[in-house]
This record gives structure tokens, C-alpha cells and sequence, in this order.
């Protein structure tokens, strides 16, 4: 381990004193000790119900929560903070949308338009969304590395496309679907466009204003904030217009018997006490990556994916799905043993204390669509070592050996 991968892993408590080679950062990240200790530094002080209290704590606590907001704003460059909408995760930010936005503006016959590689998250409640409305839910198809034809995808827009839903990064394939021309593509429709940025946002640079996007979602805990905290960006007109998801406490102006007025957004989708702990967290998190620096994150990133596809390659037998390229995996390597089930390739990895996902990673038309049932993913994080991806790919050379294959 080099200096600097010391010093880095001193940061996660749970990688400095476990002897865990941790490979499953794509379903969520490990925390910096400044996070953990934020957390409990919330916990210790300032519990109080944020956005209630006339006093000191709960006052605090709010501002706790509100500087939370602005720091994930500017994270993703939204104009305003009154833009960020605090869920548990991308897919509570995803299902907002589908039963506010798509539920008002959905009528049989529409068209909502998803595309293949997409996460359950941000299908089924687009389905879910279709089957009560009477609205067609039509897949648009990437080639067998991931890569959408902007051309393709116009040519399947129409007239009826009322919603656009994409991942700007897939969780399988680690490829960033570049947003933009997609988004302008959609409004030239007449339709809004819907992004889980669950993947992305960790390890690109998000832009929702030079991207045009008009909702994104994603979770915290996959990039060190705690797990239970996550945005839903949503353009502020957009936001206005719709009505509440859940309704209860404070997300009203006020409620007579017959009759009550919502606050404005993102209030209006913050009904009941919120998790001012994970709020607390998120903050942190984003500290800590403006502490490392972004730059460093991705560039760190994108050398470790150097390295291990340089690696992945050399061992027969082992499939790699997506591109040939390691700056298209940001870290996500999902791959295939031939003749061994991915579940016994991560039983054998995890009595090596290596955590890897197997299965088909909650993107099963995806892998209906590549034509396997399922594969296994290794996916990297910054604080990563190289030390971390030899013990995987010994580990992986040598799984045909000890499922009895001979070669
Ligand atoms: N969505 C997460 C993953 O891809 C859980 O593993």
C-alpha cells in the first residue's frame, strides 16, 4: 500500500480496522470517520425537531439541515436550493415524480419512454405509473456496450412522449450517459426528462442547469453520507405545479376542517419529521469530497479502473460487460465466469473476505436483454487500493480451478 492509499484509508474506519477488501462501493459507498462523527455530533447536540422549535437546538438543527440544501445545490450546480427536495434515496426521489407529476399529467395513450439499462428504480414506477393511467411504457435499447444512438432515441420520440426516464450512469455497465442532447431531444417533444443520477452523480460532475435535466434523483449513501438520506432535484416551475406526495406534518401553510393550503416546495414534499441526522451527514459528505477534491475522486477513480481492467482482461474465461475501455467503467466492472454461477463466484470471493455483488443487480431486462441471467460486479471506490484489486483478480484467475474446470 502506497502513502497515500494509507492516508486515505485512515479516513473510513472501516477499512482501517478490518482486514474487508470492500468491492461492492456501486451499492453503497463506506463513510469517513468526519461523517460518523458529524452524524453523532448532531445527535449529541442539536437533537431537536428541525423546522418546529422556536429554540435554540431546533433552530440550529434547521440550519443544519438548511445548510444541507444549499451544499447539495451548488453540488449539482441547481440554481436554487428551494430546487432540492430531501428523500431517503433515488428511488423515493423517482417514485415522487412517477405519483405527483405523472400521475397529473399522464392521460391514456401517452407515451412514457425508459431505456433498457435502467434500474427498477426507475422502471417499475413507470410501469406501475402506465398500468393505472392506460399509458404505453416503450423501452428504448442501447448496443451491447451500453451506447444509446441519439438518433435511434429521437426516432423513437413522438408527439404522445410525455415523460423521458434515464439513468445518466448505468449501475451495470459504469458507462455515463451523457445527458444533454437527450434532454434537448425530450423537450423538443414536449416531454419532460426524468434522470437517476444514483450512479452518477458520485462519480461525474453533475450540471442540472447546463444539462437542462428537469428532475434527477439520487441517494447519499453512495457517495459517504449515511443511508436514509437523498435528492430529488426538480426545476422550480415544475416543483410548483405539482402536487404533494405525502401529506402530514409541515407541509402545509395551514389546515382548517375543509380545507388547507401546501407550502411551497420543496416543503410541499417534506411532510413529516425528516431525517435532520442524515441531512447532517449529507453535508458532511460533501465537505469531505470538497476537502479531497472532486478532481482527485474521479482521477483516483479512473486510475484504479487503469488497473483492473488491464487485469480483468488477462484471465480466460472472464467476460467483462460494457466497453474495452476503462475510463467508460467509472469503476464498475460487471463480468461473467464461464461455466461458474456468479453466486459461487461470490461465495468463494467472500471466503476470501472480498465483497462483491452477484445476481442481476435490480437491472434484470438489462440482462435479459444482453441475453444472461446473471453476472457479478466488483465495483471500486476512491479509497481502493491496488493491493485491494491483485487479491480480486488472483482470487478470480483462480475460481475455474476450484469449481474443478481444468484449464
Ligand atoms: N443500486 C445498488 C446496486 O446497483 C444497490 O447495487
Amino acid at each position: 500500500m502506497t502513502r497515500e492509499e494509507e492516508r486515505i484509508r485512515a479516513d473510513f474506519p472501516l477499512l482501517s480496522k478490518n482486514n474487508v477488501i470492500y468491492l461492492d462501493n456501486t451499492a453503497t459507498s463506506q463513510k469517513p470517520k468526519k461523517v460518523i462523527d458529524d452524524v453523532a455530533e448532531f445527535y449529541r447536540t442539536l437533537n431537536s425537531n428541525p423546522m418546529r422549535g422556536l429554540y435554540d437546538i431546533s433552530v440550529r438543527a434547521t440550519e443544519r439541515v438548511e445548510e444541507a440544501r444549499e451544499k447539495a445545490a451548488s453540488f449539482i450546480n441547481a440554481k436554487n436550493s428551494s430546487e432540492i427536495v430531501f428523500t431517503r434515496n433515488a428511488t423515493e426521489g423517482l417514485n415522487l415524480v412517477a405519483y405527483t407529476y405523472g400521475e397529473e399529467k399522464l392521460s391514456e395513450g401517452d407515451e412514457v419512454m425508459i431505456s433498457i439499462s435502467e434500474h427498477h428504480s426507475n422502471l417499475l414506477p413507470w410501469r406501475l405509473l402506465c398500468e393505472r393511467k392506460k399509458a404505453v411504457l416503450k423501452y428504448f435499447e442501447c448496443d451491447e456496450t451500453g451506447v444509446f444512438s441519439l438518433e435511434e432515441f429521437k426516432h423513437a420520440l413522438s408527439a404522445k412522449t410525455k415523460i423521458v426516464a434515464m439513468s445518466a450512469m448505468s449501475n451495470v455497465f459504469g458507462r455515463e450517459n451523457v445527458i444533454t442532447p437527450f434532454v434537448k431531444a425530450a423537450h423538443e417533444c414536449g416531454a419532460v426528462f426524468v434522470a437517476d443520477g444514483a450512479q452518477s452523480v458520485p462519480h461525474v460532475r453533475t450540471d442540472v442547469s447546463e444539462s437542462g435535466v428537469d428532475f434527477l434523483a439520487f441517494s447519499g449513501h453512495k457517495m459517504f453520507a449515511p443511508m436514509g438520506i437523498g435528492v430529488l432535484y426538480g426545476k422550480k416551475e415544475l416543483l410548483e405545479e405539482m402536487p404533494p406526495f405525502l401529506s402530514g406534518g409541515e407541509m402545509i401553510e395551514y389546515v382548517h376542517r375543509d380545507s388547507e393550503r401546501f407550502s411551497a416546495p420543496p416543503y410541499k414534499f417534506e411532510a413529516g419529521t425528516m431525517n435532520a441526522g442524515g441531512a447532517a451527514g449529507l453535508l458532511s459528505a460533501l465537505q469531505y469530497i470538497d476537502s479531497v477534491g472532486f478532481e482527485n475522486i474521479m482521477k483516483r477513480e479512473e486510475e484504479l479502473s487503469e488497473y483492473m481492467l488491464s487485469g480483468l482482461v488477462k484471465i480466460p474465461h472472464v467476460k467483462v460487460l460494457g466497453s474495452d475501455e476503462a475510463r467508460e467503467h467509472h469503476g464498475i466492472f460487471t463480468f461473467t465466469v464461464d461455466g461458474v454461477h456468479p453466486h459461487d463466484i461470490s461465495e468463494i470471493m467472500s471466503s476470501k473476505n472480498i465483497c462483491i455483488r452477484a445476481g442481476h443487480h435490480c437491472a434484470q431486462p438489462l440482462h435479459e436483454f444482453l441475453g444472461v441471467r446473471s453476472t457479478a460486479r466488483a465495483s471500486l471506490g476512491y479509497y481502493n487500493t491496488k493491493d485491494d484489486i491483485d487479491a480480486f483478480l488472483k482470487t478470480l484467475s483462480e475460481i475455474r480451478g476450484v469449481m474443478g474446470f481444468m484449464d
